[in-house]
């Protein structure tokens, strides 16, 4: 169809085009259309020119501005890392105690301890590090082995029975299941019980005392709150670390479970340990 052909009503010229006797008129774009097209081309052809375009075999086209988003990564990568190296030194240089005592330094300290819990301690001390049985919290006032800012850095460091470092904390608390008879067992559990709450039996309860003296207040002190240097904790809370109640409490006379924690310092090094102690002090549990 190659004639020239137009509509009898528009008098537009029709492609040539044809369905079932309906054709298609050949009107011109729009202006504004066909001059934003234009300026397209014109954008592209700038762009290849200044920057990064044409993939090749191993890299694009360089560009005559030689821009490249990894080079500008890394430079602010650089300059960060700038940035930290000084507060890393200043922490290196420094004890726990300045460190805390300095504004700044324990801004930097307290965020970068908070991120290295994440990725450290947050599977066993929880990601806001309240614990669960047998993972103490680390936001409460009570603490197995200190809650000052030299007994936090100690057992971050060295861990707690850890066998991988020889400073760690070792205190177990021993089996008495031949030392104790069954009832003195029993008598010591509603003891322990009734210093926080009602004993299943107030006779129990009573002669529990004697055994508890005898056998316990060593590590766990005459009134029962506890010896940070044995790890021995607090009984006289309503805080468990092993479970609550007569029964739990026999069991761990009888056969006692020990919390083992990684030490760090080998793992993390000193100024990680120094930022994650600031941060574990800061949660509002620290002495
Ligand atoms: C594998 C599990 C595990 C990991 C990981 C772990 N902890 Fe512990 N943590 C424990 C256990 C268990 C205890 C309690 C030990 C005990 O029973 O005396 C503990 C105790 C502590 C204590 C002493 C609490 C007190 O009351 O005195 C601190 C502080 C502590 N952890 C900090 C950390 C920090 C900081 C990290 C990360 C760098 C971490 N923990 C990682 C298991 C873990
Ligand atoms: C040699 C020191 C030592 C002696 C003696 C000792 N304990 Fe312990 N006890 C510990 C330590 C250490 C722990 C903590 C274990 C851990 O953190 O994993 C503990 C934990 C406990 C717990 C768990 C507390 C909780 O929060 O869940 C109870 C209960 C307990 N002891 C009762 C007793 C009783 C009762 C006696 C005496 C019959 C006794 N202990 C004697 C060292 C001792």
């Amino acid at each position: 169809m190659s004639e020239e052909h137009r509509d009898e009503l528009s008098g537009v010229e029709t492609t040539g085009h044809e369905w079932d006797g309906i054709r298609e008129l050949n009107n011109p774009m729009p202006r504004w259309w066909v001059y934003t097209f234009y300026a397209t081309i014109l954008w592209a052809v700038v762009y290849v020119f200044f920057y990064p375009a044409i993939p090749m075999i191993s890299s694009a086209t360089k560009g005559y501005l030689g821009f490249s988003s990894r080079a500008e990564l890394q430079q602010d990568l650089d300059q960060a890392k700038l940035g930290q190296a000084q507060f890393h030194e200043m922490i290196a240089a420094k004890s726990v105690q300045e460190i805390d005592a300095d504004p700044t330094l324990r801004e930097f300290a307290v965020s970068g301890g908070a991120s290295a819990f994440k990725v450290n301690c947050a599977p066993c001390h929880g990601s806001g590090a309240a614990g669960g049985p047998g993972f103490p919290n680390l936001n409460d006032d009570d603490w197995l082995w200190g809650g000052d800012l030299d007994g936090i850095q100690t057992t971050i460091a060295h861990g707690v029975r850890y066998d991988g470092d020889p400073d760690t904390h070792v205190s177990e608390m021993p089996a008495f299941g031949e030392i104790l008879k069954i009832d003195e067992t029993r008598q010591v559990a509603a003891y322990v019980w009734s210093l926080t709450n009602t004993p299943s039996s107030a006779a129990l309860a009573d002669a529990g005392k004697q055994v508890f003296m005898d056998n316990c207040a060593a590590c766990h002190a005459d009134d029962a709150k506890g010896k940070v240097d044995m790890g021995a904790p607090n009984l006289a809370d309503a805080i468990w670390l092993k479970g609550r109640g007569e029964d739990a409490i026999a069991r761990q006379v009888l056969a006692p479970r020990h919390g083992v924690m990684p030490a760090w310092q080998g793992r993390l090094g000193e100024t990680a340990v120094k930022q994650l102690t600031v941060f574990v002090h800061s949660l509002g549990g620290g002495k």
